[in-house]
């Protein structure tokens, strides 16, 4: 008897993270694609690719197949999952099935792109997750029971707010303010304080070195490399955190505004059980510094900064692989109906 194998996905992105059913995360990549114009061909994927961005010749194209969580275009997205695959000689075949986790409130066109996608790949099960609920299981939560938790989850495309009771989402949010937008934001305040045009690896630089989101104890700065926008020379200047913070107040600000909302308009019972359980805060947005303490300030609840926050959403697709029964409630499921086609 061939034995059924099941592999979980989380589609991020900025990253692509996989788990398969009793071993545990076994790839970790970032969602990028570099793409040859000329001869029409995926010249790298995951990490290979990311150290092409910015810096590859005008007929090659670094790109993210993943659009603030969503399949932006689908060719790309398949192949790099196929190479992915490949790479990592995992059972990839049609005894296999799939967990993926999903932003909330996908359209029906988005879901099935999803769907398809991992159909036209080859695996004879496709299950969708909705990634609050994986990340609210990834941050050690019992979500069965009658309680509520708040799960704030900043990833790179989207900041997903969710609140959650017995198995499911009571109410949620989905913001297009992330960790990608921190970098945009860096990037125009560099070119509008300091006449500098950087690209994306360089402001994510300044993000992580010197990024903060209230005032730290110790001073940061960071020095950094870019083209003048008068002479168009190469010049170097150095970031402090002051500069960086202010950059990233007005973001930081619509994240806290939605919180608030969101909990506002959370029924009564739930508010309470919200501020006993305090916020969960994962994803790699959430490694900000500061992120935490700011949200405490502004809503006055207790924020919790999950372990690993990287890892929350795979983590918990990884609970949920492990556990196919128990969890059967929270998977939205499609079968691929002949194992014919490849
Ligand atoms: N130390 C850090 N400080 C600030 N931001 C960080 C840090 N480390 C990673 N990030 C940011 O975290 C983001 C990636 O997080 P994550 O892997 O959770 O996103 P994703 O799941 O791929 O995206 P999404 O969930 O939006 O589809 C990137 O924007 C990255 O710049
Ligand atoms: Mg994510």
């Amino acid at each position: 008897m061939i034995l059924k194998k099941i592999v979980g996905v989380d589609l991020g992105t900025d990253t692509t993270q996989v788990y398969l059913k009793g071993v545990g995360i076994v790839l970790n990549e970032p969602s990028i694609v570099a793409f040859n114009n000329r001869t029409n061909r995926v010249v790298a994927v995951g990490l290979e690719a990311k150290r092409m961005l910015s810096r590859t010749p005008s007929h090659v194209t670094a790109l993210r197949p993943i659009t603030n969580g969503v399949i932006a275009d689908f060719d790309m997205a398949k192949e790099m999952i196929q190479r992915f695959f490949k790479t990592k000689t995992l059972p990839w075949s049609w005894f296999t099935e799939t967990i993926v986790s999903v932003p909330t409130n996908l359209t029906e066109v988005e879901r099935k792109s999803v769907e398809d996608l991992f159909k036209e790949i080859g695996v004879s099960k496709v299950y969708l997750v909705e990634e609050p609920i994986a990340a609210a299981l990834g941050s050690g939560l019992d979500i069965v029971r009658p309680t509520a938790h708040l799960v704030v989850d900043i990833g790179a495309g989207t900041t997903d707010m969710a609140i959650i009771s017995m198995n499911g989402i009571v109410v949620s949010r989905r913001l297009k303010i992330a960790g990608d937008h921190f970098n945009q934001e860096i990037i125009r305040g560099v070119k509008d304080e300091m006449k500098l045009y950087i690209g994306e690896p360089t402001a994510e630089e300044i993000k992580i070195a010197v990024g903060s989101a209230i005032p730290q104890l110790e001073k940061l700065d960071i020095v950094i490399r870019g083209r003048d926008a008068v002479s168009g020379l190469p010049r170097e200047t150095s970031v402090r955190d002051t500069q960086a913070r202010y950059w990233l107040l007005k973001s930081l600000k619509v994240m806290v505004d939605s919180l608030k909302e969101l909990i506002d308009i959370t029924p009564p019972e739930l508010t309470g059980d919200i501020y006993k359980n305090g916020i969960y805060l994962c994803g790699g947005g959430s490694l900000l510094r500061g992120v935490a303490p700011l949200f405490e300030k502004e809503i006055g609840v207790k924020v919790h900064l999950v372990d690993e926050p990287l890892l929350c959403v795979i983590r918990g697709v990884g609970i949920i692989a492990e556990n196919m029964s128990f969890y059967d409630g929270v998977l939205e499921s499609f079968s691929t109906p002949s194992p014919i086609k490849v």
